[in-house]
């Protein structure tokens, strides 16, 4: 049974749409509400990939990753039979590689027994869990779902005027959402609502003025920016590493990280563990500054023995942890133990290195490595 709601409501939600048809942005997995209107759907493989890129990317990096996906893998049945490595290549500066795992994985599925057209046979799949399940449901079947994202959840909450103090937040917002949703019109709904957070219900600054919502907005009048309230958020650890750079006649060396944990089975840099504490000492900077030879512990991790320089160092967020990752560079003639590659110079930025060692290299290059 749909909730009952009161008829503000049922004009603010025509009001939110009559906007959409208007000004809804032009993007490259979406249907234009007028187009929809005539029945025209979007191709639901399209869609799937575009919620799983957006989880973690803006819109305007996900369009032209999007399309050199999609040219890539075309359908479900390309990215089945494509080998993992292949994807996670391709995914390779969009971080959170488990995804790319999961998509793959998931296709694979979808190969033998097709795409589940509702987001309860959706939600079964690796990777797709309550949100993805409902975008995708709504935006591509147009099923009556409510997926609630960080920009939904943000709009729920100023409408309604919900807090953490208000108890559990997230079924509140959830159930606002699904108060709300126009049921004619699951596609166009779930998509205005992420124009809206995007354009003017912004987090912050919002543009209460020209919103199609702020007649039934509580936000709009008590202060948009108390909704939903500051997040109790614990800092993140701090942790630190080393990473080297070889370089061996116009080649430099990157190895295959292990296929369990963080960047499981990606290129990268070798190195020793990133550790709470193993550099410690090190960030007393006049041992690295002077030109390293970065203290004895680091160099324990060097794939060869070479005379290593220090390059510097490079910071880098994770969802769990931030790194400060020591970055030295050598050259030397010596094969390395490793499992890994020679890559050419000149080809590294096709290597499809995760963006922490992309970094490295970057900033290793920089080194003369002149004798
Ligand atoms: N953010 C997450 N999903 C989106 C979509 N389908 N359109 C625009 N922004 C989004």
């Amino acid at each position: 049974m749909p909730p009952h709601i009161d008829v503000e409501e049922i004009r603010a939600q025509r009001r939110l749409l009559a906007w959409y048809d208007q000004h809804a942005r032009v993007l490259p997995w979406r249907v234009s509400p007028q187009a929809r209107e005539r029945g025209i759907l979007p191709n639901p493989y399209i869609v799937w990939i575009s919620e799983v890129m957006l989880q973690q990317t803006t819109s305007a990096v996900v369009g032209p990753r999007l399309l050199r996906f999609v040219a890539r893998f075309p359908d479900v049945a390309a990215l089945a039979c494509a080998p993992v490595e292949a994807v996670l290549q391709e995914w390779a500066g969009l971080g959170y590689y488990a995804r790319a795992r999961a998509l793959h994985a998931a296709a694979q599925i979808m190969a033998q027994a097709g795409m589940p057209q509702s987001a309860a046979g959706l939600r079964l799949l690796p990777g797709i869990g309550t949100y993805t399940a409902s975008a995708i449901a709504a935006i591509a079947f147009d099923e009556a779902q409510a997926p609630v994202d960080a920009n939904i959840a943000r709009i729920m909450a100023r409408l309604y005027g919900l807090t953490r103090a208000n108890g559990a937040l997230r079924p509140a917002i959830q159930a606002a959402a699904e108060r709300l949703l126009v049921r004619e019109r699951p596609g166009d709904w779930a998509q205005a609502l992420m124009d809206l957070g995007a354009e003017i219900c912004r987090p912050r600054a919002p543009a209460c003025p020209a919103c199609p919502l702020a007649a039934i907005c509580h936000g709009q009048s008590a202060g948009p920016e108390l909704f939903p309230g500051p997040r109790l958020k614990p800092a993140k650890p701090q942790r630190y590493g080393v990473c080297f750079l070889l370089e061996r006649a116009g080649s430099l060396w990157l190895e295959r990280r292990p296929a369990k944990g963080l960047l499981g089975g990606m290129l990268g840099l070798p190195g020793g563990p990133w550790t709470h504490a193993l550099f410690q000492q090190n960030r007393d900077d006049r041992a690295v500054e002077n030109g390293l030879d970065a203290g004895v512990d680091t160099l324990r991790f060097a794939p060869v023995a070479a005379h290593w320089r220090a390059a510097g160092r490079i910071s880098h967020s994770f969802t769990h942890f931030h790194l400060d990752l020591e970055v030295l560079a050598g050259r030397s003639a010596d094969q390395p133990a490793g499992r890994g590659q020679w890559v050419s110079i000149a080809d590294w930025a096709q290597a499809g290195l995760p963006t922490v060692f992309a970094k490295a290299v970057a900033m290793a290059l920089t080194v003369d490595l002149a004798p």
